[in-house]
C-alpha cells in the first residue's frame, strides 16, 4: 500500500451492481415492494468506481442520488432488473446481486385503477424469475456476488444460497441486529466463500463494508485464498 504507481485494484473491470428494491405493479397506482433502501448497493458501486472499475448500476427502488462518473439504469420490476443485467453480463467482470427482488409478484397488474368492491380482496401472486440462480447456472468467468437478509438461521440459509446460486462469495446480514439491515447507514456482514465463513466483519459504514468486499474480491480474482 501507499505506492501511487501502483493500478487501482479494479482496473480495468467491467462491474454491475443491482441495487433497491423491485416495485411490482398491482395497478398504475399501487404496488408491491420492500424495506430495501439500496443504499448498500449504491455503496459498492461508488467503492468499485473508485477503485478503478467501469461501473453499471441497475437500480429499483431507491432515493439514493447516483453516485458520481457512474452510468444508473433504473427499473422497476424483478423482469426488468432482469433484461438490464442481461444486456451487460456477457462482458462484465464483477456482478454485485445486493437489489431486494420480490419473489413474487401479482399475476397480472390491471390496467386501470383498481375499484374498492367486496369486503375481502384476493390477489394471485406468481413467483418472479430468480436473476442470482439463473446467472449462476450460465456464468463463464464471471465473479458472482450474492447477498442474503435473515432473520434467523443466517449460517444455514447463508450456505445454502451461495451452492444454490453458484455464488463466489454470498454476503449475508442479520437484519434484526441493532445497525444492521435496511435503511441504515451501517451494516454487521458476513462474508461465505465456496469453502464456508471467510470473514465476520464488524458494525461498520456501508461505505466501508463495500471496500472491503471489494478488497476480497480482488484479491480472490488474483487467485488469493483469503
Ligand atoms: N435474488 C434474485 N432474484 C430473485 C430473488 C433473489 O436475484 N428473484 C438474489 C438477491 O438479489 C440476493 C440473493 O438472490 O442476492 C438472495 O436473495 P434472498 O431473497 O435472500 O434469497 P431467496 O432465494 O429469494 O430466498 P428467501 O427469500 O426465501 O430467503
Ligand atoms: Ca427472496
Amino acid at each position: 500500500a501507499g505506492d501511487l504507481s501502483e493500478e487501482p485494484l479494479l482496473q480495468g473491470k467491467k462491474v454491475v451492481v443491482t441495487a433497491g428494491g423491485t416495485v411490482e405493479r398491482i395497478d398504475p397506482v399501487r404496488y408491491i415492494t420492500n424495506d430495501s433502501s439500496g443504499k448498500m448497493g449504491f455503496a459498492i458501486a461508488a467503492a468499485a468506481r473508485q477503485m478503478g472499475a467501469e461501473v453499471v448500476l441497475v437500480a429499483g427502488n431507491t432515493t439514493e442520488a447516483p453516485p458520481e462518473g457512474i452510468t444508473v439504469e433504473r427499473v422497476q420490476s424483478g423482469q426488468d432488473m432482469y433484461e438490464a443485467v442481461l444486456k451487460h453480463w456477457q462482458d462484465s467482470d464483477i456482478v454485485v446481486k445486493s437489489a431486494a427482488v420480490a419473489d413474487y409478484r401479482p399475476k397480472t397488474a390491471a390496467p386501470k385503477k383498481m375499484k374498492k368492491q367486496g369486503e375481502t380482496l384476493t390477489l394471485e401472486l406468481v413467483k418472479t424469475i430468480d436473476i442470482l440462480e439463473t446467472l449462476g447456472k450460465q456464468k463463464k468467468g464471471q465473479f458472482l456476488i450474492g447477498f442474503a437478509a435473515e432473520t434467523d438461521q443466517l449460517d444455514t440459509y447463508a450456505r445454502e444460497k451461495l451452492v444454490r446460486k453458484n455464488c463466489d462469495l454470498l454476503v449475508a446480514n442479520d437484519v434484526t441486529a441493532a445497525g444492521a439491515g435496511f435503511g441504515t447507514d451501517t451494516n454487521i456482514v458476513h462474508i461465505y466463500g465456496p469453502e464456508g465463513l471467510v470473514a465476520d466483519l464488524p458494525l461498520l459504514s456501508k461505505d466501508e463494508v463495500a471496500k472491503q468486499l471489494l478488497e476480497l474480491t480482488a484479491r480472490r480474482m488474483n487467485g488469493v485464498l483469503s
